[in-house]
């Protein structure tokens, strides 16, 4: 199956991206793997006529927000992410209504309509650096509330929250990490942003998850907690030989990343099927806000 797909890339002139929290036989199989900002960045410059992303959709539709001319494809296109649909470009319309003049931060986990009524995206690899970048007291952040408190712990910003969040890293507790800590007594404790503000209070270290990739291979510590969806552990062992990792609770899970099977990637290469194509008219104002970040990272 795996060559089938190699030989279809190639067929097609096509790419293929995998978010981190992939299934392992689709990381083993994509042209690169990464985080949400790694991804982007990529999607915005590669040559590739066809972008197939395994991810969920909102990545897909990041992916035609930056590179029009490209097919982008979606092999699950029922793969989606219960976070981004937590607010509606008519409900962030209306509290952008009660807070005239304050910018929008959008969380790349969000619809690219919502990105389109937004000043700047963040991922949680730059959500400190995007909201100091704004010349304003004030900003608006949606839709994650757990990723807008640890923003806003780390400026003098007044921030807005949008009641958001990821109901895989939401329902991370301090008794799990304590429990883990206990079986596990010298190891480190990583933390993604999405985890709620008792979490991040005792993380010994917050960051995306190509951070946490980054900082075990950095680390002299040979052993970590792993405060994020359970997907990682797999690159985080890939690229860290002799080292341990080990899942912060095992119901962070999150169903719609592991929807994808190497069998839909073989499907939507042969019948070119799953394509997501983001409207002119919404993508032309996304893009405002997802070329600002990027930029950011140049
Ligand atoms: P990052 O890979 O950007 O850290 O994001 C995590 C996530 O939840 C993506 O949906
Ligand atoms: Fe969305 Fe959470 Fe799944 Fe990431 S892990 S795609 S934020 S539901």
């Amino acid at each position: 199956m795996k060559e089938k797909i190699k030989k279809l890339l190639k067929e097609k002139n096509a790419i293929l991206l995998a978010h981190n929290y992939q299934p392992p036989e689709i990381q083993d199989v994509a042209d690169l793997c990464g985080d949400s900002l790694e991804l982007s960045i990529k999607a915005a410059e590669t040559d590739a006529d066809v972008i197939v992303f395994c991810g969920v959709h909102f990545m897909a539709e990041t992916a035609s927000i930056l590179s029009p001319e490209k097919t982008v494809l979606l092999p699950r296109t029922d793969a989606g992410c219960p976070m981004a649909d937590m607010v509606t470009p008519e409900a962030l319309a209306a509290k952008k209504a009660e807070l005239p003049g304050v910018p929008v931060v959008t969380y790349v986990n969000s619809t690219a309509a919502v990105k389109a009524l937004s000043t700047i995206c963040c991922t949680s690899a730059n959500v400190i650096e995007v909201a100091g970048s704004l010349d304003a007291d004030e900003i608006l952040m949606t839709p994650d509330r757990n990723l807008a408190q640890y923003a806003a712990s780390k400026t003098d910003k007044k921030i807005h929250l949008w009641e958001g969040f990821c109901p895989f890293h939401d329902t991370l507790t301090v008794e799990d990490v304590e429990r883990a800590r206990k079986l596990h007594p010298n190891a480190v404790f990583m933390a993604h942003p999405e985890c709620p503000p008792a979490i991040l209070a005792i993380a010994d270290e917050i960051t995306s998850t190509s951070g946490m990739i980054r900082f075990a291979k950095e680390s002299d510590h040979t052993e970590f907690i792993v405060g994020t969806e359970v997907g990682l552990i797999y690159p985080l062992e890939k690229e860290n030989p002799g080292k341990k990792f080990y899942p912060a609770s095992l119901t962070m899970e999150c169903a719609d990343m592991k929807k994808m099977k190497l069998e839909d990637i073989v499907n939507c290469l042969e019948n070119m099927t799953g394509e997501v194509k983001v409207p002119e008219e919404i993508r032309v104002p996304a893009l405002k806000a997802v070329q600002g970040m990027i930029d950011l990272a140049k």
